[in-house]
């Protein structure tokens, strides 16, 4: 097993809950790179509270972490509750999530929406950084999760993945599920994320968007049709983004 008890009060576990997979690293948060190597597990098909809370410590535990954790969630975080969890299991919601998670693993642990965990580790050390104005990150995965900033400043918890479209939520039509579920190619699938992308151009008047998730890898496939106003960029840290957002919200508590 490998030991990494923190070692500089920089370093922070920074764990993301994905509809996949869960992963962990502990982070540098100054410069964003992981400490030691990432480890992953698969997301149990329930999404149930106890299976991930019991993974969370897992992970933590196979790291011998003590010292703050941060922790990305798909869904509404406020004042550390679950309020949402579109894609895991409504038992979340209403959950204190901070607290649960912070007597399983014995650490202090800070939750955060995964868009805004994503979108402040590229506002701060990635694709957004040093931009001011309104930026608006993107992830597109099992969901669609959004971020926005103004000048370096999160809104939290916007959730524009479930924007209505013509009667259907964007992430039902936009996201990388939706790709794979509809079997489309990526000409098709990039008409819909422009689709998207102008409705909240339309309503945000961004100065930039940064396009994250697994699928943003490929972006040179689907980035360079999508024909709009304000400049659109891929993610920098890619699928570090979540968990190095993670810890700097933890940081930010501790
Ligand atoms: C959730 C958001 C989340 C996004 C990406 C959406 O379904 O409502 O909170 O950020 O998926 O995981």
């Amino acid at each position: 097993m490998s030991r990494h008890h923190r070692k500089h009060s920089d370093h922070i576990l920074g764990i993301d809950i994905g509809g996949s997979g869960i992963k962990a690293a502990p982070v540098d948060i100054k410069t964003g790179e992981f400490v030691s190597d990432r480890r992953r597990v698969g997301t149990p098909d329930s999404g149930e509270p106890e299976a991930i809370v019991e993974i969370a410590r897992g992970l933590c535990e196979d790291f011998d972490w003590s010292g703050p954790v941060g922790c990305a969630f798909p869904g509404v975080i406020r004042k550390g509750h679950t309020l949402t969890a579109a894609n895991l299991n409504p038992a979340w919601v209403g959950v204190n999530a901070d607290k649960v998670f912070s007597k399983a693993l014995d650490n202090p642990v800070t939750m955060i929406n995964d868009a805004d965990a994503a979108g402040l580790a590229e506002v701060k050390l990635g694709a957004g950084k040093g931009i001011g104005g309104v930026v608006v990150m993107i992830t597109l995965g099992t969901g669609i999760g959004t971020a926005v900033f103004v000048d370096g400043r999160l809104v939290p918890n916007t959730e524009f993945g479930h924007l209505q479209m013509g009667g259907v939520e964007a992430e039902d039509l936009a996201s990388s599920r939706a790709k794979n579920d509809d079997n489309i190619g990526f000409g098709e699938w990039s008409k819909r994320v422009e689709s998207f992308l102008k409705e909240m151009e339309r309503l945000f008047w961004p100065d930039l968007f940064v396009i994250g998730g697994g699928i943003s890898k490929n972006f040179d496939r689907f980035g360079p049709r999508i024909r709009l106003d304000t400049p659109v960029v891929q993610a920098k840290l890619q699928n570090r983004a979540g968990i190095v957002g993670a810890a700097l919200a933890a940081y930010r508590d501790s």
